[in-house]
């Protein structure tokens, strides 16, 4: 009998939802609410309310459940994907004692340096750690009162199950995971507090169920109480079940608030650097990743200087520009950026021209200096020697044909667009049904009806790739430049 599934991608910028039908194959609804962060933080700070992802996810769900395709009795299973490493934290009567500091809050700077000094490796700012380091350095009031520690999807989880869990996937971006062994690691855990292993939820492992909705949380979905809740995932774990990176081979770019590269791996890839991250993926293997924060934020940021313009008419004026904007290079940091490690740098704009001052120009220069940072953490993925054949591309960034032509030439390798570009709320979606089928099925099999390409490739053209090697190494010089002794030569 058919059966259908909802998926949610609780983002930084929103909440994303769609509905898949077993029988067709294929996403029959989608739904999305809009949010930001909490303004007037201080510097680096970025934060979320999680009530706020919880409104979000029953108005997207409300809107889902009323569109025609979707029938409510036949809805078996729900998945929830979540944006990696930010910290809820849950008093004794399991409230939420603050605001969730994100993935892409850097006011942890300090704390993220003490831990990297420990560990004697870079950890990347974003982690949970150094969050949960904070806490306890600079809130040590609510650090008292915190008796559970989860992560933003492992939160919505609980809404809706009234059951706490975490799964191998998002839980090795808390930083005190260990991706090989897939269980927590003592000797962080002790570095930090040794109270942390009693916060933690128990881990439910690939395949399994978070649990069923409770009483609350089928009111939140407007869905009646005992539909599966599977066990969810972060964003980019769930992004790479709905974009086909269960197997080997696929390479995913994602352009959206974050960049990321990833692709499966069935054993786990490990980073001296730590640039690529080591996470588990949400099926049993592994996802060698990297992260960038400076992304959509920055296209945005730029495109919003011109209110006139929309993003097709600005990128048609930046199609007109030649490869490297005449001169002009943005050095993309403006709220520091942690590939390469550096949380407090600021950006750049260089070669400023009476030619290349220009709303087109300075678009092309925005779009050309997030993927020359990008293309420098994909480099570090091959020199880990990860295969890298052609990229499949997901997130709001790869709309833009423009976008996409730009990473092919930067990158020198063939870009594909994925049909559906919310692949993280698609691939929720999809680990629902393989949980509702027992997880013992392939889920690349599973996935197979739903991943499809859109057609076309752009392919890297010769004569703007020759200019963009040279880009590349004139961008690198510039950050190197700009930051003596901003990273070690470790990390370097
Ligand atoms: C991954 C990361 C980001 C967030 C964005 O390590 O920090 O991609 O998951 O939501």
């Amino acid at each position: 009998m058919t059966k259908q599934f909802l998926g949610f991608d609780v983002g930084t910028q929103g909440t994303k939802g769609v509905v898949i039908d077993s029988g067709s194959g294929s996403v029959v609804a989608r739904a999305s609410r809009s949010y930001g962060t909490i303004t007037g933080l201080p510097p680096g700070a970025s934060e979320q309310d999680p009530q706020m992802w919880l409104d979000a996810v029953s108005a997207v769900s409300q809107e889902l459940l009323s569109d025609p395709a979707v029938r409510t009795d036949s809805v078996a299973g729900v998945g929830v994907s979540g944006q990696q490493h930010g910290l809820v934290v849950l008093d004794e009567e399991d409230e939420v004692i603050r605001a969730a500091k994100l993935w892409n809050d850097t006011s942890c700077a300090r704390e993220c340096d003490s831990i990297s000094a420990f560990q004697g490796w870079q950890m990347p700012i974003s982690y949970t750690a150094t969050k949960v380091l904070w806490l306890k350095e600079h809130e040590p009031e609510h650090w008292e009162r915190t008796r559970a520690i989860l992560l933003p999807h492992d939160y919505v989880n609980f809404a809706l199950t009234g059951r706490m869990s975490m799964e191998p996937g998002d839980a090795s971006g808390t930083g005190f995971f260990d991706p090989v062994r897939r269980a927590f690691t003592d000797s962080l855990i002790e570095f930090i507090d040794p109270g942390i292993r009693e916060m933690l939820p128990p881990l439910t492992p690939p395949g399994e169920p978070a649990g069923v909705l409770d009483e609350r949380g089928a009111a939140l979905l407007g869905l009646r109480p005992g539909v599966l809740v599977s066990a969810g995932a972060g964003d980019n774990m769930a992004s790479a079940i709905g974009s086909g990176a269960t197997e080997p081979g696929p390479v995913i770019v994602s352009l959206g608030t974050s960049g990321t590269c990833f692709e499966f791996s069935d054993q786990p890839v490990f980073d001296p650097k730590g640039w690529v991250a080591a996470f588990c993926d949400s099926t049993g293997g592994w996802l060698p990743l990297v992260t960038v924060m400076s992304m959509t934020g920055v296209t945005e940021q730029m495109r919003g200087l011109w209110p006139d313009e929309s993003h097709e008419s600005l990128t048609a004026k930046a199609a007109s520009v030649p490869p490297g904007a005449d001169g002009l290079m943005l050095v993309p940091y403006l709220g520091g950026e942690r590939t390469p490690p550096l949380p407090e740098a600021t950006g750049t704009l260089r070669g400023l021209t009476y030619q290349n001052l220009a709303p087109g120009h300075l678009f092309r220069a925005a779009i050309e200096g997030v993927t020359l940072n990008l293309a420098w953490g994909i480099a570090r993925m091959a020199d880990l020697g990860l295969p890298m054949s052609a990229l499949r591309v997901v997130g709001g960034g790869a709309r833009n044909p423009l976008w996409r032509q730009i990473l092919a030439n930067v990158t020198e390798l063939p870009v594909q667009r994925l049909l559906e570009p919310e692949s993280a709320a698609l691939g929720a979606a999809i680990q629902a049904q393989w949980t509702q089928r027992g997880g013992g099925d392939s889920v690349t099999a599973i996935a197979r009806p739903y991943v499809r390409l859109a057609g076309g490739v752009e392919s890297p053209q010769p004569a703007a790739s020759r200019m963009y090697a040279q880009l590349r190494e004139e961008f690198v010089d510039s950050v190197l430049r700009s930051h003596p002794g901003g990273f070690s030569e470790s990390t370097a």
